[in-house]
This record gives C-alpha cells, sequence and structure tokens, in this order.
C-alpha cells in the first residue's frame, strides 16, 4: 500500500485542500464542526500557504490522486511553551488506510521539512500517538496539562 503513495509539500497540491477540510469536520467534529472554535478553512489555507515558511503541510496522495493523509509543522503549541518550535500537529490519516505506517512517512517528511527550514529540533503534544513516536525516534521532553488532561510533549532532534 505505502509503496503507492507520494507525499508532497501542501502548496504544491491545493486541490486537496477540499476534500481534507471535509476530513477535518468528520474528525474533529468539536473542533472544526458548527459552533466549534475551529476554522478549518483558515487553518488548511495556512498549511497550504506559498511562503515557504512555517506554517508548513504535507500531504499524501494515493496512485490515484486522493488526499489520504496529511500533517503539518506549526510555529506554536500553546503560550506556556513558545520557547519551543516547530510543533508536528494536525496528523490525519483516512481510517481504512491507518496502522499502515503512513502516519510514520508523514512525521518523516515533515522531518525534512524541519530540516529544510533550519531547525534543528521538532516537537509535538500527543496523548494517542506515544507509540507512533517512539517507533520514530522521538524521545520524551515533557508532560503539560492541556484541555484539562495530561499530555506528553515529544522532541525528535533532527
Ligand atoms: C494518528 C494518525 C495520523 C496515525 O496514522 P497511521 O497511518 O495510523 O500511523 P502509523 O500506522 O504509522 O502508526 C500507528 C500509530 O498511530 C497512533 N494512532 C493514534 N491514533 C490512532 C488511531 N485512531 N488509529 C490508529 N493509530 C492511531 C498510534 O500510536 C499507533 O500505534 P500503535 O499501532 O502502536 O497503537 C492516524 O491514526 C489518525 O489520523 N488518527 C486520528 C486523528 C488524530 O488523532 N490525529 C492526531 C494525533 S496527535
Amino acid at each position: 500500500m505505502l509503496a503507492e503513495i507520494s507525499i508532497y509539500r501542501f502548496r504544491q497540491h491545493l486541490q486537496a485542500v477540499a476534500p481534507l477540510a471535509a476530513a477535518f469536520e468528520r474528525e474533529w467534529p468539536r473542533w472544526y464542526g458548527p459552533g466549534g472554535e475551529g476554522n478549518v478553512a483558515a487553518d488548511l489555507a495556512a498549511y497550504a500557504n506559498s511562503e515557504g515558511a512555517l506554517p508548513a503541510g504535507v500531504v499524501a496522495l494515493s496512485a490515484d490522486g486522493d488526499p489520504i493523509g496529511t500533517s503539518a509543522l506549526k510555529a506554536a503549541f500553546t503560550p506556556g511553551f513558545a520557547h519551543l518550535t516547530p510543533w508536528a500537529s494536525a496528523g490525519w490519516v483516512r481510517p481504512d488506510l491507518r496502522r499502515s505506517g503512513l502516519g510514520a512517512l508523514l512525521l518523516r517528511a515533515l522531518e525534512a521539512e524541519g530540516r529544510r527550514l533550519g531547525y534543528s529540533n521538532l516537537y509535538c503534544a500527543t496523548t494517542t500517538a506515544v507509540t507512533l513516536l517512539e517507533r520514530e525516534g522521538w524521545t520524551a521532553h515533557a508532560q503539560t496539562v492541556h484541555d484539562g488532561g495530561l499530555i506528553g510533549i515529544f522532541r525528535r532532534k533532527l
């Protein structure tokens, strides 16, 4: 499956914005759905920005050209960690394709973006992707309370 997938910088495939917006609304309805605080159009437009700086998104396309995964490097996570940048975030893989290693490929694409932009470390805050990050060589860096729960901060040295 992975052999047929290509990962690109998001700004090279702006046609992926609309289908990914719909996918994000389905995945995170409380944030991106009706009444939620998030603005999916603004976020994805930023990940697909043409400036060549943060935020920097990547998109995975199937052999048919369908967007099947995405992730982005963002400048900030939360004010308490403003001294750390950039952050791997907005990780999403089409549900029927999960647990086949595409999330790991997306992380590696973010590492390439991080190097291209001159960073020596990446950070990621997660409760759900700990095993994925550890397999990819990320190490526990800190813990914090976020949205009422404990969340781990991981670091990937580039
Ligand atoms: C997180 C996500 C991008 C990983 O993509 P993936 O292609 O399944 O990743 P991989 O196959 O390389 O690795 C699987 C790992 O992803 C993590 N993961 C997190 N949520 C997951 C989910 N809903 N389903 C499967 N894996 C998930 C786990 O660490 C898992 O490892 P495990 O099999 O040891 O439990 C994908 O599962 C997803 O889109 N999840 C829903 C959105 C989300 O929670 N994103 C934010 C994560 S910080």
